[in-house]
């Protein structure tokens, strides 16, 4: 490790125990993405032509953390079939399965017997950020606090874990997904533990660390933390949220050190076919092999490996699974397309479609406009 890298974990001596470990938990079963991730755990979507978690552990590793356990559950295997014990990303990476899910907070439970160090950071599997987890490490250090949580503000706290903190940024609730959020501060998904505090969590069972063990800290007197911070910050987690945070890795605006192309308005992979006169805008990405046809027009556009895009259609924030076909002038905005489904000429599909893999629609076969 270069000796001006930022690093939270700090210089070991040989033998010696790290003192800050990962731990990340991808467990989920990413029902908000599907049909996408019927077929592929969500951590594992091709964002900006890797594996989302990619990102993240590229930059848990420019964090100097190297000691990584990932808490699997659903589709356990695909993350080890890929990553191995992931010395291409030189980090060392273990590997936790929960039979059944036990939810966040025993999914970190159940990782306990890989844990040694005394500072654990916990991620999210499905956060794309610019924080520097570094900070957040020192943040704990500082205050001395039982668990240290980072936190950010967003438009609309009402689908995440609203976290009010007082002068000092102590954190004085934990409200989940409330209705009525009383500040625009939420868990951005990123935590660090006493190892400690880890045992106190009951074993065996589903445990939720957002509606349970966070709660129970704060009824108990316990010192929780917040960091706040100000850079890039996105859950994956929806449609949307998943377009919007691909295309601003390819256009520059999300930080990855896991990307090395050069930012632009859109990002084209090895073996991909664009015919002239195609146009790719808002950080449009075209995956291996797929084909995008004469005139096609494609903003803030995901395109999988394999898929075509045929001559004059358009595709608008939108994800197209692997091996999907759009017909010529097909619209489709605001959508997912499924693995190998094939959309038919002139079709339209706006506004939250969902088209389940395989799935075969006819030659203008849904159109929200009355001309034919
Ligand atoms: N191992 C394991 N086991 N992992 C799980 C399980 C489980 O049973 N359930 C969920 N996970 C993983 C998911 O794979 C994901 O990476 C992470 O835990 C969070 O789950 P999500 O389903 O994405 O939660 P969310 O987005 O609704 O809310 C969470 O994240 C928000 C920030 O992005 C909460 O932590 C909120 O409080 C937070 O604001
Ligand atoms: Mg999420």
């Amino acid at each position: 490790m270069a000796s001006e890298e930022r690093t939270a974990d700090a210089p070991r001596t040989e033998g010696a125990a790290p003192k800050v470990q990962a731990v990340v938990l991808v467990g989920g079963k990413g029902t908000r993405l599907r049909p996408l991730t019927l077929s592929a755990p969500k951590p594992m979507l091709p964002t900006a032509g890797l594996p989302f978690l990619t990102h993240l552990l590229s930059r848990i590793r420019a964090a100097g953390i190297t000691d990584v356990v990932l808490g699997t559950s659903f589709q356990a295997q695909v993350f080890a079939d890929h990553y191995g014990d992931g010395a291409d990303l030189g980090i060392s990476l273990r590997y936790v399965t929960e039979e059944e899910p036990l939810g966040t907070g025993g999914g970190i439970r159940n990782v306990l017997d890989h844990l040694t160090a005394d500072t654990i950071v916990v991620f999210n599997g499905d956060v794309l950020s610019g924080a520097d987890v570094g900070d957040v490490v020192n943040t704990h250090h500082t205050s001395g606090a039982d668990v240290t949580m980072h936190l950010v503000r967003v438009g609309d706290p009402r689908a995440f874990g609203c976290v009010p903190t007082d002068d000092a940024g102590r954190v004085t609730a934990f409200l989940e997904k409330t209705q009525d959020p009383p500040t625009d501060q939420i868990n951005a998904g990123t935590y660090v533990f006493r190892r400690e505090v880890i045992e106190e969590i009951p074993a065996g069972r589903a445990v939720s660390v957002e509606r349970e063990v966070f709660p129970q800290l704060l009824t108990d007197g316990r010192h929780i933390q917040g960091h706040v911070d100000y850079s890039y910050w996105r859950d994956m987690g929806t449609p949307e949220d998943f377009v919007r945070g691909s295309a601003d890795l390819v256009r520059g605006i999300a930080p990855s050190p896991a990307l090395t192309t050069t930012h632009g308005e859109s990002l084209v992979h090895d073996g991909a076919g664009v015919a002239p006169g195609a146009v790719l805008v808002g950080g449009t990405v075209v995956g291996r092999g797929a084909e995008i046809g004469p005139r096609a027009r494609l903003d803030g556009a995901v395109i999988f490996d394999g898929a075509v895009i045929e001559a004059g259609a358009v595709v608008e924030r939108s994800i197209v699974g692997f091996g999907a076909r759009l017909g010529p002038r097909a619209l489709v905005r605001d959508t997912v397309i499924g693995d190998g489904a094939e959309i038919g000429a002139r079709c339209e599909l706006l506004r939250g479609a969902r088209v389940w893999p395989g799935v075969q629609i006819p030659d203008n076969g849904v159109r929200f406009s009355t001309d034919v």
